[in-house]
């Protein structure tokens, strides 16, 4: 099948390479000439495992080709999957100002019947809009039918998810289309859900907002089990034993960051509220995520005091391990707060510096290595749960940092590692383990 993708952002980008690698001759449409120029030469702009190889090959074997030129990237397109972004707006709704002049664009170079793929995570009642945008400007000359098709990889995994997915979700008014995209699909393997468009639509948001409620929960369940003296390890894996509950999701930590869950959520909201409804659980679950974020400022206060002039070494900066992708981060909340109270930190992450250094500029220092960041430190903050983290030989710590106080937002260690490596060790929702305890 001819396949254009338009956006070569995340979504666009990984749907485009593993479409060809299924076999489609695939062509991704993006403005941004360098960075065509960039993907041509088979290089990823963004960190995702294995992307770049199948990129690669896909090149090679002449299935899949990017272009900024429009006329020659919708050209003969069966179907065309737009994927471009849908920033937040100030008022927490999505803007769709992107999709709705990719709908434009569409309409100027159609030149047969197609297929249009909304993935880009959009509002109910989008899908409608955009066909409504293309037919209201090619005059009824060719038949256009939309399908929602939403996207549900994480950042890290994504080829992975796209090929090991739990489900796609197809929705469609046009039985034809809906099966023209079955067909395109069948060969990831993965069971295929199909609904009307706006269920579709919603399926997406309702995930993410279920995800991130699951998220904002664990984490209450945390903060009330150091008040009581529990374990909120050993309290997550008892719960998610129940398979109604499941265990996925249920990792207590400094709340959720990333592309998805902080916007997603938010639109929601805004959604339900244009619509008079008052999603109040999903608006907590918001609150609880930013008062979450800050809550190793709170544990680092009740150890230090005043952090006026005190060293803190920062492990990991990005949203989570396996990205280099600092959107919403808890880490920049962090970061620029522990500026503002006078701190002077010096973080380090494998992958998310460069990025970094864009969102957080001259507030801070970067280290060039793990240990590096902790020399001299009076306290560490781990932030994100990269494998060299686990991994670190806890005993280590003494030789580099000034006071041996760690203070692990990820849960990264065992209670009686820390025990053994004789550090002080705050945790989320754990007993603290202070020295000769
Ligand atoms: C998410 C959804 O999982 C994906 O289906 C959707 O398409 C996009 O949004 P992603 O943002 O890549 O994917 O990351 P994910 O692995 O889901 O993690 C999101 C955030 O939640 C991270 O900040 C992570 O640290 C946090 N998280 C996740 C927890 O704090 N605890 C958990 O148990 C799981």
């Amino acid at each position: 099948m001819k396949i254009s993708v338009v956006g070569t952002g995340y979504v666009g980008l990984v749907t485009g390479v593993c479409l060809a690698e299924i076999g489609h001759d695939v062509t991704c449409i993006d403005i941004n000439e360098n960075k065509v120029k960039l993907l041509n030469s088979g290089k990823s702009p963004i960190y995702e495992p294995g992307l770049e190889e199948l990129m690669v090959k896909n090149i090679e074997e002449k299935r899949l080709g990017f272009t900024n030129d429009l006329e020659k990237g919708y050209h003969g397109a069966e179907v065309i999957y737009i994927a471009v972004g849908t920033p937040q707006k100030e008022d927490g709704s999505a803007d769709l100002s992107f999709v709705e002049g990719v709908a434009k664009d569409i309409a100027a170079y159609l030149r047969n019947d197609t297929i249009v793929v909304v993935k880009s995570t959009v509002p109910v009642g989008t899908n409608e809009q955009v066909l409504n945008i293309i037919n209201s400007l090619i005059d009824k000359k060719y038949y256009v039918s939309i399908v929602s098709n939403p996207e549900f990889l994480r950042e890290g995994s994504a080829v992975k998810d796209t090929f090991n997915g739990d489900r796609i979700v197809i929705g469609f008014e046009d039985d034809i289309a809906g099966q023209v995209l079955e067909e395109v699909n069948k060969p990831f393997g993965i069971p295929i859900f199909k609904t009307d468009v706006r269920s579709s639509e919603m399926i997406k948001y309702a995930s993410n907002a279920f995800l991130a409620t699951k998220i904002s929960f664990i984490n209450e369940i945390a903060n009330i089990c150091e008040k009581l003296n529990a374990n909120i390890e050993d309290v997550s894996k008892g719960m998610g034993l129940d398979q109604r509950i499941g265990q996925h999701f249920l990792n207590a930590g400094i709340g959720y960051g990333g592309s998805c869950f902080p916007k997603d959520t938010k639109a929601l909201v805004q959604i339900a509220g244009e619509n008079f409804y008052d999603f109040e659980l999903l608006s907590s679950v918001i609150k609880v995520n930013s008062s979450q974020q800050l809550i190793l400022l709170e544990k680092l206060r009740d150890r230090l005091g005043n952090l006026r002039g005190k060293q803190i070494a920062l492990w990991g900066l990005a949203f989570k391990p396996n990205t280099d992708d600092m959107r919403e981060a808890p880490s920049i909340a962090i970061t620029r707060k522990l500026i503002e109270e006078g701190a002077q930190v010096l973080a380090y992450d494998p992958i998310a510096i460069d990025n970094a250094k864009h969102v957080l500029r001259k507030e801070v220092s970067y280290a060039n290595s793990f240990t590096d960041a902790i020399k001299g430190a009076d306290a560490l903050l781990i932030l994100t749960e990269w494998n060299e983290v686990k991994q670190f030989n806890l005993s280590e710590i003494h030789e580099y940092m000034a006071a041996p106080i760690i203070i692990d937002g990820r849960n990264c260690f065992e209670l009686d590692e820390a025990r053994k490596a004789n550090v002080e060790y705050y945790s989320i929702g754990r007993p603290p383990i202070t020295l000769g305890k």
